[in-house]
């Protein structure tokens, strides 16, 4: 059977900072409710760029170094400017790539590994070598900046990753998608008047959360044979710490072994897996060998999870 692997991943992050001090200046919060529940201490805000620039530049960093011309873009998004021209189709205008299979996916926070599972099976049944997805948000647009309980957060960013069967090193060995549609007006953003800005039952989908995450973590194990003593890092939607400390708690499972960097950048729904992983290769944090389990879950209410081994 054909392998396909994680080539290259890419990022980008808006420079301007809202810390926990700001917000302190807009709203009845404190420095130290939103880091104590959160874990949260800043974000990214994009100012003056459009969602698809940042999704575009996210896609820059991943080719760059790569003579590679991807056959196929997905760009996983709820945030973008435009129904049409939807976000994929703008990037590959300005990456250049035209005349290939080029897509919008909504999956909410869980956009990243639908898109990822999404082009895997395209490449794996036709004659696509590479694909790039790209996961870009711009979560401040949506964000009602007077409701405490949901402005402190989101964050703007993006992420993009590199498919190709050609190397395929760092293999995708298994993906695994669901949506529980019963909690699908749990969180609700971008809908007519009152269901414009961004809300969501919180306790309920924190509980959601921690559960699904805890059961794709044993799931995929299951699925990969994985052995007592065998590596294994967790790159999870960066939504909340105190759901990645439950889970630990709960599982067993050391919280290094978790990839965290919610602190800097807050919730960037889908993009946010990818910004993890960008920033856990660039330290070196893994071996070969090791497994890498991505998890997401969100809007929907959905999950997806993907295991590759490095
Ligand atoms: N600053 C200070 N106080 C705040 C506050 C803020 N920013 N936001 C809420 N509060 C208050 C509430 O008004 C409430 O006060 P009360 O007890 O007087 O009524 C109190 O803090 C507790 O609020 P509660 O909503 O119970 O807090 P919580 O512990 O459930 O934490 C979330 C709230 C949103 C952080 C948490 O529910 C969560 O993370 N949920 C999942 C959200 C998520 O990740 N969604 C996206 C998934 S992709």
């Amino acid at each position: 059977m054909k392998k396909i692997g994680l080539l290259s991943v890419g990022a980008y992050l808006p420079e301007e900072k809202l810390t926990n001090t700001d917000l302190e200046k807009m709203i009845d919060t404190t420095d130290e409710w939103i880091t104590t529940r959160t874990g949260i201490q800043e974000r990214r805000i994009a100012k003056n760029m459009l969602c698809s620039d940042l999704a575009t530049r996210a896609a820059q960093d991943c080719l760059s170094g790569f003579h590679t011309h991807p056959k196929l873009i997905i760009s996983s998004t709820s945030t973008n400017e435009y129904r049409f021209p939807y976000q994929a189709s703008t990037v590959a205008n300005r990456l250049g790539l035209i005349g290939i299979p080029a897509f919008d996916l909504n999956a909410a926070c869980s956009g990243l590994i639908y898109s990822m599972a999404v082009a895997h099976s395209m490449m794996m049944t036709g004659n696509i070598t590479t694909a790039l997805v790209t996961a870009g948000e711009r979560m401040s647009y949506f964000v009602d900046y007077q409701d405490r309980t949901s402005c402190i957060l989101f964050g703007d960013g993006a992420s993009a990753l590199l498919l190709s069967s050609d190397h395929p090193e760092h293999e995708i060995l298994t993906i695994e998608l669901g949506t529980d549609a019963t909690g699908s007006d749990c969180i609700i953003m971008g809908g007519p008047e009152q269901d414009f800005y961004f809300r969501q039952a919180g306790k309920q989908v924190f509980k959601f959360a921690v559960q699904k995450m805890g059961e794709l973590i044993d799931s995929l194990k299951k699925k990969i044979g994985w052995k007592a003593g065998e590596r294994f890092f967790i790159l999870p939607h960066q939504a909340n710490k105190r759901m990645m400390e439950s889970v630990a708690k709960d599982k067993g499972i050391p919280l290094e072994n978790f990839v965290i960097n919610i602190e800097k950048y807050g919730n960037t729904s889908s993009a946010s897996i990818g910004l993890a992983l960008k920033e856990a290769w660039e330290k070196n944090l893994f071996q070969k060998g090791d497994y890498l389990f991505l998890i997401g879950f969100g809007g929907g209410l959905s999950w997806g999870a993907a295991a590759i081994r490095w």
